[in-house]
């Protein structure tokens, strides 16, 4: 349905757009966002704790602020659908439903500013919003993304219900545009990629990575193991297309932590934050914070999972093997010459034990200290060819973050070694392994 003529005018369109280099989300962004867990409950009578309203995000915005959650990052608060009022204002401007947001969203990004954290609000390109909101056509894009910049708002997630190929390929430049001609530095999520199946040719990831700092590029995640699983699965089998678009201001987004909610166990949440930590992912948590579970809490607030996820160098990390036992092993190099190492178990028996080595993983030569990230244990005196086991729970993980040593360490503490006797069973040094 795209002819030449007027794919070449849409492609000079784009490239007359003014990059949207606004210096934002250098790392990962982190927070909190309303969909998964409170999707579109507008039923503020029945519900008043849980409807999509003011008093939600100021509820979630003082336990980011109360309950160290901050302090590790995690500083958006972003309102997904169901927000607006039904009409545009006499002057088009799009409004908050007046008996949910009172006290309107300029009032509510202030308090949210009051408390550090920074606010995200909705949108979307096309008649209607997913819900049936008002919806962003082409010639409402700039009055709403002023509209969002005179609210003090400091991210968009545009969505791209309603729209087609067309539309979208002149809409979601034309908001970066939009957004940028505001001056208020704004962090443009978009839902772009997701509509277009997600992959190349449809999706052009340096179109995407010159225009928005993150986008959707899959599925909408749901309250289960199925679901999670689904999504690394999709992300791991294109990595080739999706792994390189990743990178210091351009992040692929797998969509929000569920952790903390219905549909997970304590094993399958580890897995799900240690892989989002592999791929780079925004740490933006769907669940109730008000009324989270101290695993969940212990799992979202682990400070060395959340450092591997905001590595400064910004590289996605990939799955390296997919083992006949449903074992998978996930890489990413970090700064500093360090890694993060995941060992997936997809098994539903019983806790496995995988025998590998550094070497068959691909590191070099040498001697390395090993953090294992969920249990804070440590492992130093780790040879490339050192075979080593893991034992991984059904549906959980192993997360190793790496660092080589450039010295071989002197004999181990008695603290190390009985911290290593605990966490792993360590085979003696096949002769002869080498690097692969
Ligand atoms: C789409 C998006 C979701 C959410 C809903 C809201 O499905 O992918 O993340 O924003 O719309 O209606």
């Amino acid at each position: 349905f795209l002819d030449k003529t007027l794919l070449t005018q849409l492609l000079t369109l784009i490239s007359l757009t003014v990059a949207l280099d606004n210096g934002l989300l250098k790392i990962p962004p982190m927070g909190w966002m309303a969909w998964e867990r409170f999707r579109c409950d507008v039923d503020c009578q029945d519900d008043p704790e849980n409807c999509i309203s003011e008093g939600l995000f100021r509820d979630m915005a003082d336990r980011l602020a109360e309950d160290g959650w901050r302090e590790l990052g995690y500083e958006y608060i972003i309102i997904d659908d169901c927000w607006m009022s039904r009409l545009r204002d006499e002057q088009e401007k799009l409004q908050p439903e007046p008996s949910r947001f009172p006290g309107g969203i300029a009032k509510l990004a202030r308090y949210i500013h009051d408390r550090g954290l920074k606010l995200g609000i909705y949108a979307d390109m096309g008649t209607h919003t997913c819900m049936g909101f008002p919806g962003t056509t082409l010639d409402k894009i700039e009055i709403d993304a002023q509209t969002f910049a005179s609210w003090g708002v400091d991210y968009l997630k545009f969505d791209g219900c309603y729209s087609n190929p067309v539309e979208q390929m002149q809409g979601y430049p034309l908001m970066s545009k939009a957004l940028n001609a505001t001056g208020r530095p704004i962090v443009y999520s978009c839902s772009w990629p997701a509509y277009l199946g997600g992959l190349p040719p449809n999706v052009n990831y340096s179109l995407l990575g010159d225009i928005c700092h993150l986008w959707r590029n899959y599925y909408d995640i749901q309250d289960s193991w199925d679901s999670v699983q689904g999504i690394i699965e999709w992300f791991s089998d294109n990595q080739d297309d999706l792994q390189p678009a990743a990178g210091p201001g351009r992040w692929n987004d797998p969509d929000m932590l569920i952790i903390g909610n219905f549909g997970l166990s304590v094993d399958q949440a580890r897995s799900q934050m240690a892989l989002w930590a592999i791929m780079a992912a925004p740490l933006i948590m769907s669940n109730d914070l008000r009324n989270l579970a101290n695993s969940a809490r212990a799992i979202l607030q682990n400070k060395m999972i959340i450092a591997i996820n905001q590595d400064p160098m910004g590289i996605q990390g990939r799955r390296l093997l997919q083992e006949k036992s449903q074992i998978e092993v996930y890489w990413r190099p970090l700064s500093h010459s360090a890694s993060a190492l995941v060992f997936l178990s997809r098994r539903t028996d019983m806790p496995y034990l995988y025998h590998t080595s550094l070497a068959k993983l691909n590191y070099d030569a040498g001697s390395y200290e090993a953090y294992e990230v969920f249990t804070s244990s440590t492992v130093t005196g780790l040879n490339a060819t050192t075979v080593f086991t893991v034992s991984i729970n059904p549906s959980g993980v192993v997360m190793w973050y790496l660092i080589p040593q450039q010295k071989p360490r002197q004999s181990d503490t008695l603290y190390d070694q009985h911290k290593k006797a605990s966490q792993f069973m360590f085979h003696k040094a096949k002769p002869g392994h080498s690097t692969l």
